[in-house]
């Protein structure tokens, strides 16, 4: 029988320590987690502000829901665009400093909308070989030539610009590497694409919020500004604390992907309450020094913590750092192990990195605190 073959895969993906399993968080998304009856200090989730249980962003979300209601009813097109969404579309494209935004309902729905809309058949993408999965989709679902470059290596990149004939060609690429926490070479990356004439679209999931100047994200890090061939990409459920994301660029950009992006277009916009939260996520975000600085903090302590012990730390320095183990099966136990203790840290396999590179997926945020850092940092110096 036809779906016989999938419990053969299933077993296989069993015998690979590769089956993935989800546990129920019956708790607000924060830094103490209750986990099937377990209560757990959480390594786990990307909201690095603090902002997803935040108690000003709650009472938004309740004054959103009675003033506009639950659901938008249809797609933006036809309808369902609300004073919320458009007043956030404008609040993001004026603090990232975009002629224009435009929501899509998650960072995926945005990706694989924008890559389509702006190129086809007979076109070129030139991505990192560790862009997140979404740009990985969009890439193929565009049908455009895929050419993928090792890790930051910009001069293969060059190489391969310079002999692509393409007529149009787009250079894709994550700001903050989601499983390596490093950063991609946005200047030289946009010197690029200027010279090759490439849209250049950066997805800025794990900086926005965090990164640059008031948490505009990865270009006001790296002192860039939005411009005719830059499309910055911002997600609203990590720092933001919500959900969704944005993509925001010059005002034709955004009405073409207005006209053409399909994961805008064919699906009802998300709901006012998100918006109506996401407003006032935005306040905290630009108002937000003292939990960026806090969070910097929380970096540098892990990182000392850990030097001279047998963990391999990724050289990072955002909220994301990663600790290499190798294998699936030692990085299940090492995770285990933690669990044991009350402390929850993602082991993070095949196929979402490389073969080989299963690593623990540390992720910190603002809300933790110095000893909660410290708790994490006795039980891997216990565990090595
Ligand atoms: C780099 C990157 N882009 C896009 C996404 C997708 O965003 P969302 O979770 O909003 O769909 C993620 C995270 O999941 C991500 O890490």
């Amino acid at each position: 029988m036809i779906w016989e073959e999938l419990d053969k895969q299933l077993a296989q993906l069993a015998e690979q320590h590769a089956l993935r399993h989800r546990r129920t968080l019956a708790s607000p998304c924060g830094t103490e987690a209750e986990f099937d009856g377990h209560k757990l200090l959480s390594f786990g989730s990307n909201d690095y502000l603090g902002l997803a249980s935040d108690p000003a962003v709650i009472a938004a979300a309740r004054d959103a829901a009675s003033r506009w209601g639950v659901g938008a009813g249809s797609s933006h097109l036809v309808g369902g665009h609300m004073s919320p969404h458009d007043w956030l579309e404008q609040k993001l494209a004026a603090f990232v400093g975009a002629e224009r935004a435009l929501l899509f309902s998650t960072g995926m729905m945005a990706n694989l909308g924008i890559v389509p809309a702006l190129l086809g058949r007979g076109d070129a993408i030139f991505a990192d070989r560790l862009n997140h999965a979404s740009l990985i989709d969009a890439a193929l679902l565009s049908r455009a030539d895929h050419h993928r470059y090792p890790h930051n290596d910009l001069t293969t990149l060059e190489k391969l610009l310079s002999k692509s004939t393409a007529r149009r060609k787009l250079i894709l690429t994550d700001a903050v590497f989601s499983m390596d926490g490093d950063l991609a070479d946005l200047p030289r990356l946009l010197q690029l694409a200027d010279r090759f004439d490439a849209w250049l679209v950066v997805d800025d999931a794990h900086g926005f919020g965090v990164l640059g100047k008031n948490g505009r994200g990865a270009l006001s890090h790296f002192n860039l500004a939005i411009s005719p061939r830059l499309i910055y990409m911002g997600t609203l459920g990590k720092a933001a604390g919500a959900s969704g994301a944005f993509v925001a660029a010059g005002a034709n950009v955004i009405e073409w992907l207005m006209q053409r992006a399909r994961t805008y277009i064919f699906t009802t916009a998300s709901s006012p309450i998100i918006a109506g939260a996401l407003l006032a996520s935005l306040e905290l975000i630009e108002q937000g020094e003292d939990r960026r600085t806090n969070l910097q903090q929380l970096i540098s302590h892990l990182r000392s913590g850990l030097t001279n012990t047998r963990w391999k730390l990724l050289p990072s320095s955002t909220a994301i750092q990663p600790i290499l183990i190798g294998e699936n099966d030692e990085t299940l136990r090492v995770a285990d192990a933690l669990y044991a203790q009350g402390i929850w840290v993602p082991a993070i396999r095949p196929p979402t990195v490389p073969q080989g590179t299963a690593r623990l997926r540390v992720s910190l945020s603002a809300a933790h605190s110095i000893e909660q850092v410290d708790r994490l940092l006795d039980a891997l110096r216990n565990l090595a």
